[in-house]
């Protein structure tokens, strides 16, 4: 299976590469940082979940490409904004020094804001490329609302002010659920959508996507705690150095690992019940728990 998710992640970073900026011009440093934290090599997972979700439920066309640039780029902004000293003041990323560290805090926060509404750019062109197709405005819905206030944004808000403090259960869930949960909705959301699913099939992906970000998520929180620095391509101890309550430092790490087996297991029950065919998904999704980095 790694070798096909590697083959896979390979044919995403090709499609990522068109989307990027060209360096130049007196700004040209800012897509300097743009560029360099895309990439230095993340996993993908996002742009792969989106594009595997759009072929299970029939997708053909290149419509979905601007997308998962798109989803990738917002997902890259937020990582260099989470590393930020003011945040959780991470020196590596994607096993290379963070873009703060390399550009300054005022580059990689512009750069940060410049991906997101990047992103925005990218993905409206799909609606100059398919004029016809009315499927592209409700997939820009998903991909304003996910990342923003009532999505990731808010989760990455809680997460900052309930910092050092022992949280709720509760309150644990609805950091999770959108500092991580809301990206990977809004692309399985978005690979169902642009695939034409009705509104019925993508709420039931939106509860799938819902199971894969809190599993992915707690292995996360797993990972920072067994990991090593080299593997992870960031720091471990990231989380206890930060005073932070994760799902693992509450439960331990056997019910941490039980937790994300079983959200998982939810997962792929919840997308037999869909009608659509995809093994990749499934092994896909499968193998996101077994994840080392
Ligand atoms: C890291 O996401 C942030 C979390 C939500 C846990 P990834 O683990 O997908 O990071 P990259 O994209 O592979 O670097
Ligand atoms: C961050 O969670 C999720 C984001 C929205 C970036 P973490 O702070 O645990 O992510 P890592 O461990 O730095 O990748
Ligand atoms: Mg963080
Ligand atoms: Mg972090
Ligand atoms: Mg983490």
């Amino acid at each position: 299976m790694k070798n096909r998710i590697n083959e896979r992640a390979a044919q995403i970073e090709a499609i990522i590469k068109k989307y990027l900026p060209k360096e130049e011009g007196y700004e040209k440093k800012i897509y300097e940082a743009m560029n360099y934290t895309m990439l230095a090599g993340g996993k993908r997972i996002r742009p792969m979940l989106m594009q595997e979700t759009y072929r299970f439920f029939g997708g053909g066309l290149e419509i979905i490409e601007p997308f998962m640039a798109a989803i990738e780029m917002i997902h890259t902004y937020s990582l260099i904004h989470d590393d930020l000293p003011a945040m959780d003041n991470d020196d590596y990323r994607r096993g290379k020094k963070t873009a703060h560290i390399v550009f300054g805090e005022d580059i990689a926060i512009l750069a940060g804001d410049a991906l997101l509404n990047y992103a925005f750019e990218v993905a409206s062109g799909a609606f100059e490329a398919y004029p016809e197709r009315h499927e592209i405005g409700r997939a820009m819905m998903v991909l304003a609302k996910k990342p923003g206030v009532k999505g990731m944004i808010g989760g990455q808000v809680v997460d900052v002010l309930l910092t050092g403090r022992k949280i709720s259960d509760d309150e644990l869930l609805y950091i999770y659920k959108c500092k991580t949960g809301a990206l990977i909705e809004a692309s399985m959301m978005i690979g169902a959508i642009l695939a034409g699913a009705d509104d019925e099939a993508v709420g039931k992906v939106e509860r799938i996507a819902l199971d894969v970000g809190l599993a992915f998520q707690i292995q996360d929180d797993i990972l920072d705690i067994t990991s090593d620095t080299e593997t992870l391509g960031k720091p471990v101890g990231s989380d206890s150095k930060n005073n932070k309550y994760t799902y693992a430092t509450m439960h331990g790490l056997d019910e941490s690992r039980k937790e994300v087996k079983r959200l998982t297991e939810e997962a792929l029950s919840y997308l037999d019940e869909l009608s659509g065919e995809n093994q990749f998904l499934n092994d896909l999704l499968i193998y996101m728990i077994n994840r080392e980095n």
